[in-house]
């Protein structure tokens, strides 16, 4: 890889902000101060650094988010905000993306990453990979909606879901639930419940397969995924 393009990439600076880095003689490949641009970089070997920073390859990122309410997902909008908007310029240079989606009102577990291809596996239907939510249902939530769950529901516009767990942690005038399901169909959680003639109002999703909301990320907040995080997940996406 070219050593302007690498350090671009890396967050450096645009391609003539770094032509300029190079010009300043900031930028070492193997211990020799480096200018031209064009350099090869073999970058399982070669070590850079820039005022004396290691640059470190790497060409994925893999991104928890607490999503915080009335954030699209989404990764630009006109008008409102997206969680791309909440990434420090040190993790939004990656073009990463928002893998499936939260309502702008849902709250929760949002895996971002620029991998295009664990993305389009771990959203696969086939996959059936399982999502667990949490949520305020407005009415008392029954054995019945346990039962109608458990063998899907059908949805407003005649679609049969597949079958979801629902589980009751408190039956009131509002309920408190986790159901965990393996689609991902709009709105799905709420309209499960339009179903079974009642509204969801508060929803956050706990879960996405191997991967938990890490309840210590503060709301809007995000980390990156630690290693046995990412395993458990390239273990499913695999699959
Ligand atoms: N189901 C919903 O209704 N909304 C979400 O954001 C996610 C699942």
């Amino acid at each position: 890889m070219r050593l302007d393009k690498l350090l671009a990439n890396m967050g450096f600076g645009s391609r003539k902000e770094v032509k300029q880095l190079l010009k300043n003689g900031a930028v070492r490949v193997n211990d020799l101060v480096a200018k031209k641009p064009n350099v090869h970089i073999d970058t399982t070997e070669d070590i850079v650094t820039c005022y004396g920073e290691r640059v470190i390859y790497r060409e994925f990122i893999y991104l928890m988010m607490n999503k915080k309410p009335g954030v699209l997902s989404a990764t630009e909008d006109l008008r409102e905000k997206t969680v791309i908007d909440l990434l420090s310029d040190e993790h939004r240079h990656f073009n990463p993306f928002p893998v499936g989606r939260l309502d702008k009102d849902t709250e929760g577990f949002l895996l971002l990453s620029n991998n295009g291809k664990l993305a389009h596996n771990l959203l696969s239907p086939r996959k059936n990979v399982p999502k667990t939510y949490y949520a305020h249902v407005q009415g008392i939530v029954t054995e019945e909606d346990i039962q109608a769950f458990s063998e899907g529901v059908t949805l407003d516009d005649g679609y049969e879901t597949k079958p979801g767990k629902l589980k009751i942690l408190k039956s009131d005038a509002v309920s408190e639930i986790e159901l965990t399901i393996t689609e991902g169909k709009f709105h799905q959680v709420k309209r499960m419940f339009e179903a079974v003639g009642k509204r969801v109002i508060y929803l956050k999703r706990l879960s996405m397969g191997p991967l938990h909301l890490d309840e210590t990320i503060p709301l809007g907040g995000y980390r990156e995924l630690t290693a046995e995080e990412l395993q458990l997940l390239e273990d499913i996406a695999e699959e």
